[in-house]
């Protein structure tokens, strides 16, 4: 039976991998400069992870893909990686060790959400979280670093908005602001929307469909309804952000999709030509309730994730050139059993000597063999040849050059090291 990929995912083909490599090493290059190190968590949490039934609202999304282990135990494949950072933060108490914890991590997240360009059931987050401190220039370091972070990519097209809900309080004031606002037009606002007004309303303002009614555009903004000390937290956020001399902008409606925020919230948009609808690269913001909902001590944080997915899109989008496909150093033909252990021996010396070597495994052709050697486009190519081997040699080829030359058997890994370094 033919079998199909699960709808909403995707393969990445051996000629693509090498991108998502070179993305991840970027990654870790950048963060560590940051003095962040790796935390990997697993991919399911039991579902009160995410879940909070009591509290009528969900944590994250309400697209998880929720299951039922074999001992009735309720699990969820994690939707985003915050909550489980959190969850681990708590359980290990890693509280306990430093004031601050810096952490970022690289991995597949599961949403059932309707799959189209930009948007996966599977997709891969890199996401970062500064958990523990709650201070405006930590908020700061973080934008900046998601605006370091696109600006070494090379993106070009892409902003940082930046935005503020306030405290609990300024939070507060500022729903039911928009309880207020929304309630005359509940009948015209979608049936989500309906339900939003009491349960969540700053949602309505991210909704897909009513994004253009004019009671979302004429909705009032947090900055409206901040009190003294919020307003006071994001004006120092944002003087960081200027003593650092980075370009963001401020965004007064911007709200983000998640129930966990306060304070500073940001999103990292692409203004890229053909890049479609699905254009927020990333997002993040401050929580100060995660923490301590999830069973640990009263401590904020603030993280950010981007998508990789799209983010590659903008990589390729704004044609950055960003990584090349392995490179074959050297190609080895072979026309017989025995000169492939000759040829065995070869691939091993030059392996040790870190080059990346391969050859032919079947009983193909030299014309078939040398045509393959090209396809791969491998920088030499060693011919293996009965009468060669009969003389104590070997030609070799350089294929840019189409120089080639005749070398004792002995030799070659020699020969290819002098080559190679040049
Ligand atoms: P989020 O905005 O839900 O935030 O997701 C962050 C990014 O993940 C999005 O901007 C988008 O690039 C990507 N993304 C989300 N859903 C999909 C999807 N279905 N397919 C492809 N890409 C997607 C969070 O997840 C928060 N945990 C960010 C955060 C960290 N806040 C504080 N710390």
């Amino acid at each position: 039976m033919a079998t199909n990929r699960v709808k909403g995912t995707y393969d990445v083909l051996p000629n693509e991998s090498h991108q998502w490599i070179m993305l991840e090493q970027k990654i870790r290059d950048i963060l560590s400069l940051y003095h962040m190190r790796e935390i990997r968590t697993p991919m399911m949490e039991y579902s009160n992870v995410f879940h909070r039934e009591s509290e009528g609202s969900d944590m994250v999304t309400k697209e998880t893909y929720d299951f039922v282990d074999r001992s009735n135990r309720a699990l969820t494949l994690r939707p985003e990686g915050t909550a489980g950072v959190i969850r681990a933060y708590v359980e290990n108490k890693l509280y306990t060790s430093q004031e601050l914890e810096k952490v970022y991590y690289i991995g597949p997240n599961f949403r059932y959400e309707r799959p189209q360009k930009g948007r996966y059931r599977q997709f891969y987050q890199f996401g970062v979280e500064a958990i523990g401190t709650v201070d405006p220039a930590l908020d700061a370091e973080i934008v900046i670093l998601a605006y370091d972070f696109i600006t070494r990519l090379g993106l070009k097209g892409v902003k940082v908005r930046v935005n503020t809900l306030g405290n609990e309080v300024s939070r507060t004031a500022y729903q039911k602001a928009l309880v207020s606002h929304f309630t005359p037009y509940k009948d015209e606002l979608c049936s989500d929307c309906k339900v939003r007004i009491d349960k969540n309303p700053l949602r309505i303002l991210d909704c897909k469909i009513d994004h253009k009614h004019q009671a979302v555009i004429n909705a009032p903004t947090p900055l409206d309804l901040l009190d003294d000390l919020s307003k006071e937290y994001f004006d120092d956020v944002i003087s960081y952000l200027d003593a650092a001399g980075i370009s963001y902008e401020i965004a007064p409606k911007l709200v983000r999709g998640l129930d966990y925020y306060s304070h500073t919230v940001f999103e990292i948009e692409a203004d890229i030509e053909g890049f479609g609808a699905q254009n927020v690269l990333g997002g993040g913001g401050r929580y100060q309730n995660l923490v301590k909902e999830l069973g640990g001590p009263d401590l904020g944080g603030i993280g950010f994730a981007f998508g990789m997915e799209r983010l590659l899109m903008a990589i390729e989008a704004s044609h950055v050139n960003f990584s090349k496909d392995l490179e074959l150093d050297c190609f080895v033909i072979t026309m017989s059993k025995d000169l492939r252990k000759i040829a065995t021996k070869l691939l091993y010396d030059l392996r040790s000597q870190n080059y990346v070597a391969d050859m032919n495994y079947t009983d193909k052709s030299f014309k078939g063999q040398f045509k393959q050697a090209l396809r791969l486009e491998a920088k030499y190519i060693v011919i293996l040849g009965e009468d060669e081997y009969q003389r104590g040699v070997a030609s070799i080829k350089n294929t840019k050059t189409e120089i080639q030359e005749e070398v004792k058997l002995e030799d070659i890994v020699k020969y290819l090291m002098e080559k190679l370094e040049n």
